[in-house]
């Protein structure tokens, strides 16, 4: 059973997974940290940032794998997620952006680009901690329903409501590209310590889903349950409907 924690607001969940961080970074100085992407862990990488200007740590061996990227977007595009990561986390934590990794979602090479990650997080020792959003088909990662609980990194289509809800970040829909490279959720699983978020009552069936609903591959955030160590950080909104 995942730790649920309910907290005010998203600033308050940053502030206690900046918090976490900060611990494991003090014990492990070059700690494999998970990186999700979208709006929701914003304020956990924007407390992050502002507790290292207030009492400088030192996270230039932190390294970190990111969860997914498009296939087919140009990796200069503002809106890949390798533009994201350099831009969100990056650059305001003072990482070093050699030891930053993004699936390479390059349609030249993309036959071998999952097995090249999940090889790359293999070397690396495995991810310490693993920060999750969930979008609202219940997808972490961009795992949409119907992926397989063992999987590992590969390509995927995008869901229609996942496209459209991504669209605010292009120009228009026909923007949003249809495919994706992701890590699995055999592989999420394999992470020491996963933290899911969520914020807004948008989230809250998902979150239902994920934390009560039955494991399957039709709720694949439910696969949080399987792990022996994650903890749930939501605001009421997320939390309405457990
Ligand atoms: C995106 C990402 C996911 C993210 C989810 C929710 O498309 N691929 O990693 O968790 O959808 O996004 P948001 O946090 O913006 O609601």
């Amino acid at each position: 059973m995942a730790e649920i924690v309910i907290v005010p607001n998203a600033d308050a969940a940053g502030e206690l997974v900046a918090d976490a961080i900060l611990r494991l970074v003090g014990r492990t100085p070059d700690a494999v940290l998970g990186l999700a992407t979208g709006s929701t862990p914003l304020s956990s990488y924007q407390a992050l940032a502002a507790k290292v200007a207030a009492q400088p740590v030192d996270l230039s061996a932190v390294r970190g794998f990111a969860l997914d990227e498009y296939v087919g977007i140009p990796v200069g595009h503002p809106e890949s997620y390798r533009s994201v990561i350099n831009r969100e986390v990056v650059q305001p934590l003072g990482l070093n952006p050699d030891l930053v990794h993004v699936p390479n979602g390059a349609l030249d090479g993309i036959q071998t680009a999952g097995d090249e990650y999940e090889a790359a997080i293999l070397a690396a020792g495995g991810i310490d901690l693993q920060i999750l959003g969930i979008g609202r088909t219940g997808h972490i990662g961009f795992n949409e329903p119907g992926s397989s609980l063992t999987s590992l990194t590969r390509t995927k289509t995008l869901t229609e409501q996942t496209r459209i809800d991504n669209a605010r970040f292009f120009d228009s829909i026909d923007d949003v590209p249809v495919h994706c490279i992701t890590q699995g959720l055999g592989t999420i699983l394999r992470a020491r310590h996963l933290v899911l978020l969520a914020f807004g009552e948008a989230k809250a069936d998902a979150i239902a889903a994920a934390v009560e609903g039955p494991v399957s591959a039709s709720q694949p955030g439910s696969v949080i349950q399987l792990h022996p160590h994650a903890t749930v950080i939501i605001d009421e909104g997320a939390a309405s409907k457990l």
